[in-house]
């Protein structure tokens, strides 16, 4: 293990197209810092050359494990490790990770790593979805490495789809909190975590909406953490303008019945579930088809009616036995009181109460909160960045999931 201040990164690079954005990727970290050893494999060479990575990282670079043997180097750089991190994954070298196969270097040191390992796959949305992939993805989860969901977009070709590999800086991004964690264990790993984040816009015509002040920075934050803890995270993102989370299956809604059916369609599936959206709790009745014009009569009354409440049914209803259910409360006064007292009516297993009004929380880069427990715990979480408050929201939901895993 390096015991340098500066962290040793293994960046381990597939043969696909997007190895052109790994050069950048590589810039990041050797800009910030860190020392990288590339690991390309000998086809990956094919799209970017030797040369650019040795420049790129200021180190030779080899594919095989018989360059230097004297070194040993199929051993000792998996050992010397902070962070292997693969981009491209390919679906051959997500196949050969899985099966434990080592026919070249960087194989040999996916074997002999012990340090966290995150593959960033990217391929076409077939590969991707091929049950062959699916099942060798879901095998490396099981096992503690992070492998983060591709972005969807354009692939090489006319195609359009999932596959694409997320943008070097937001792989840097999911990079930096990992090697954060340093060696904690990824306590969500195999986990599926699905967060719920934003303000919901309930339409009054096509272009007006009730809306809320919900930047979704907060549920934006507890899916980058779950994704840096080893979780499959769904993200269903009610209006917020802020970059995907590398990783994240983002889905995107407007209202909050088409988030209520965006949360519905993934809770079966789900061991964790976070209401962190801002649901309207009114709807108007009717929305216009077109735009409302003034008439000079005076504005006309909009009628309302009660969303769903969402959380209410989620926590009720649980989809699967051990299934945890978080919520959140914004409250502007009484805070303990009001929060214990919606934690009882809505039902869930936690419910993170923040204060709200005076430029708290809503838009700002950090929050405060207490989570109060079903169990009647109330565990403080002091002002802070909003990504801190998320991981302690994880550190009370890691002891809260069910050990037993057969039920998955
Ligand atoms: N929530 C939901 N569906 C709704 C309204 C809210 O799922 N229709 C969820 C939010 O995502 C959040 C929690 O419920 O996790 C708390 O929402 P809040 O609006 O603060 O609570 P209310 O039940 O609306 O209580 P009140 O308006 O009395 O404060």
């Amino acid at each position: 293990m390096n015991t340098d201040h500066s962290p040793e990164v293994v960046l381990g690079v597939g043969a696909g197209i997007a190895a052109y954005k790994v050069c950048e990727l590589l810039r990041r970290f050797t800009e910030s810092g860190h020392r990288v050893q590339v690991v390309p494999t000998a086809d990956a060479l094919r799209f970017v050359g030797e040369p650019t990575w040795a420049a790129l990282s200021g180190r030779p670079v080899a594919t095989g494990v018989w360059d230097r043997v004297h070194d040993v180097p199929h051993v000792r750089i998996g050992q010397a490790a902070d962070l292997v991190f693969v981009a491209p994954a390919t679906a051959d070298l997500l196949a050969k990770a899985a099966h434990g196969l080592a026919d070249d270097l960087l194989t040999n040191t996916l074997l002999t790593a012990r340090c966290p390992v995150v593959f960033a796959p990217a391929m076409h949305t077939e590969m991707w979805e091929h049950p062959a992939t699916r099942t060798n993805v879901a095998t490396l989860r099981s096992r503690g490495a992070i492998v983060l969901d591709p972005a969807v977009g354009r692939l090489t070709g006319a195609d359009t789809g999932r596959g694409r590999l997320p943008d070097p800086d937001h792989l840097f991004a999911a990079a930096r909190r990992v090697l954060a964690r340093g060696r904690a264990p990824a306590d969500l790993a195999g986990r599926r975590v699905l967060v719920s984040a934003g303000g919901t816009r309930e339409p009054i015509d096509p272009v007006r909406f009730i809306g809320n002040r919900s930047s979704g920075r907060q549920g934006y934050a507890l899916a980058a953490t779950a994704l840096a803890r080893g979780a499959e995270v769904v993200l269903v993102s009610a209006n917020v303008g802020l970059p995907d989370p590398a990783g994240a299956d983002v889905r995107r809604v407007g209202s909050a019945l088409e988030l209520r059916e965006a949360v519905l369609a993934e809770r079966a599936k789900a061991d964790v579930i976070v209401m962190a959206a801002a649901v309207a709790d009114f709807r108007p009745a009717a929305s216009a088809a077109g735009k409302i014009k003034k008439t000079g009569a005076g504005p006309a009354p909009v009628e309302l009616v009660e969303n769903p409440d969402i959380l209410l049914e989620l926590s009720r209803e649980r989809a699967r036995a051990g299934q945890v259910v978080v919520g959140f409360a914004a409250e502007t006064d009484h805070v303990l009181e009001y929060g214990r007292a919606k934690l009882e009516r809505k039902g869930c297993d936690l419910l993170v109460v923040n204060q709200v009004g005076d430029g708290r929380a809503f838009g700002t880069e950090d929050n405060q909160a207490v989570v109060l427990g079903a169990d009647g715990s109330a565990t403080e979480i002091p002002n802070g960045p909003k990504e801190d408050l998320a991981d302690r929201v994880w550190d009370l939901v890691v002891p809260r999931l069910a050990s037993d895993d057969t039920d998955r």
